[in-house]
């Protein structure tokens, strides 16, 4: 078990996929997966990445553990805690996958990895000795999360190593300069570049951006900032920012518009977002992806930021209210075009404008796949739309199950308790909104019905328990969420 920290830029990433180019060998399973902001909050979201649990993918082992997950999803509320055996069924899956070959997971950025992730993480790391696993994870360092700072310590207790990038020393950021522009740096340009204090990003940005600005008169002994060099950035915030200046004007407001969408998103969602067919976005794509702004990734369909501080810094370069507007816009398109429930929920509750009359209608139709699928953006979205809905509102009922739903599955029982009797006081139609399965309540459920055709998830559990039970001691004891859930559920 590895843990690199270090702050954002510093090198983590850049130093994990060196070590695994250089030191993995090819019949190795490798998966990376990069936790965001927007992800935090979606249960097993950078987990099901990483090991890329995808319907439909053309690993049968990764293909059924996704159509289990779908349909143990599904049965959630007649069944039990889906999260909990979402956990054992992706323990499982790694089982699986590292007696056929060693495994390599790699979570990027764990200060933002959801909780459920993390556990899979923890009951992973308490049976790593008998693994052909290899656990790598890169994280910011404190200020974390308990969970976070839970799993820190975990790794230590386990023996792993904690490897910590400070920075880059004057030697070093003259090494990267010299290797950067072919010649050394002037003493200038030495002051200059000594303002990035040693982040290798910071470095990089600022050398890119004075040879985009024409700024540095190169030589063959040294490379100097030439009087163009008066008007630079001064932050890296600025310098990032100041990257957009080198696309076309199409290009830049693809790439705005693309960052209200997150460090990592579907190129469908953002054609949406933008009124555009998908298939005319490719050359500003391209363009973008040339000025060193997006990455695509050969296995992967969805784009992404190079540097999540790339997108941090585009977003935060336009007006917070515009944001909050053009986050609400693109709600609103992206449930007109059916996109899935999770990228309209991440707009809208950035968005933070409950009220709308389309919105409360989406909800009333998907809060039962929202609960399921993002219980606590979902329970916050919901609780914000209810408080802002008048009593007498048909949407009430549909909105108050929903919200009991989504606080049931994102483990608040007693609030999901009171809140659905308080439901069942004032509905008009309790027999429609809350009784008995969520399948049977009147929301449209995607998957209705469906579960009589799958095989019940207890017998499911039984079996993923057989596999794991046949292989190692009971994991559950190394968990240190799991007492605190079961306490909740009592
Ligand atoms: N040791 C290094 N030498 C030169 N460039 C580096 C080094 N480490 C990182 N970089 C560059 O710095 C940038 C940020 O690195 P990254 O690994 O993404 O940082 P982090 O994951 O810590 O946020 C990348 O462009 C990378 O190429
Ligand atoms: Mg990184």
């Amino acid at each position: 078990m590895v843990w690199v920290e270090g702050e954002p830029g510093i090198g983590k990433s850049s130093l994990v996929a060196e070590a695994l180019a250089a030191g993995s060998a090819p019949g190795w399973d490798v998966g990376w997966g990069i936790a965001g902001k927007l992800t935090e909050r979606l249960p097993l979201r950078v987990m099901l990445d990483c090991l890329q649990v995808r319907p439909g993918s053309p690993d049968p082992r990764r293909a059924h553990a996704a159509d289990l997950l779908r349909s143990l999803r599904q049965g959630l509320f007649a069944d039990g805690d889906a999260s909990v055996t979402g956990i054992e069924l992706l323990v499982g899956l790694v089982d699986e996958l590292s007696a056929a070959a060693p495994t390599v997971i790699v979570l990027d950025d764990l200060q933002w990895a959801d909780d459920a992730s993390l556990i899979v993480w923890h009951q992973l790391a308490a049976s790593i000795g008998q693994l052909r696993l290899l656990l790598i994870g890169t994280c910011r360092p404190a200020p974390r999360r308990p969970e976070v700072q839970e799993l820190h310590a975990a790794v230590i207790r386990h023996g792993g190593r904690i490897v910590t990038l400070g920075p880059l020393t004057e030697t070093d950021v003259t090494a990267l300069v010299t290797a950067m522009l072919g010649s050394p740096p002037g003493d200038t340009l030495r002051q200059l570049t000594a303002q990035a204090a040693g982040n290798p990003l910071y470095v990089r940005e600022l050398v890119d951006a004075m040879v985009r600005e024409q700024a540095l008169e190169i030589g063959p002994a040294a490379a100097e900032v030439s009087a163009a060099g008066e008007r630079l950035p001064a932050s890296l915030a600025a310098v990032l920012t100041d990257r957009l200046s080198s696309v076309p004007a199409g290009t830049a407001q693809l790439l705005r518009t693309a960052t209200l969408l997150g460090g990592k998103f579907a190129v469908t969602d953002l054609a949406v977002v933008l009124r555009r067919p998908a298939s005319a976005l490719a050359a500003d794509v391209q363009e973008a992806v040339a000025a060193g702004i997006l990455t695509e990734h050969p296995n992967d369909p969805d784009l992404a930021f190079r540097h999540l501080l790339i997108q941090q810094a585009l977003y935060e370069s336009m007006p917070a209210a515009l944001r909050t507007a053009l986050h609400a816009e693109a709600a609103r398109e992206l449930a007109a075009a059916g996109a899935g429930v999770l990228s309209v929920a991440q707009q809208l509750s950035a968005a933070n404008k409950p009220g709308e009359a389309w919105a409360r209608t989406w909800l009333v139709e998907s809060g039962p796949a929202l609960a399921i699928r993002a219980p606590q953006v979902g329970a916050e979205i919901l609780r914000r739309e209810l408080d802002a809905t008048p009593s007498g509102d048909e949407a009430r009922d549909g909105l108050m199950a929903s919200l009991a739903w989504a606080l049931l599955a994102a483990g608040s029982y007693q609030e999901a308790a009171s809140q659905a009797s308080r439901a069942l006081t004032v509905m008009t139609d309790p027999d429609a909104g809350l009784a008995g399965d969520a399948a049977t309540g009147r929301n449209r459920r995607p998957g209705r019905g469906r579960r009589d055709r799958d095989p019940g998830p207890d017998r499911r559990r039984g079996g993923w328990r057989r596999v794991r039970d046949g292989a190692r001691p009971d994991r559950s004891v190394a968990d240190p969420f799991r007492p605190a859930r079961s306490r909740g559920r009592a």
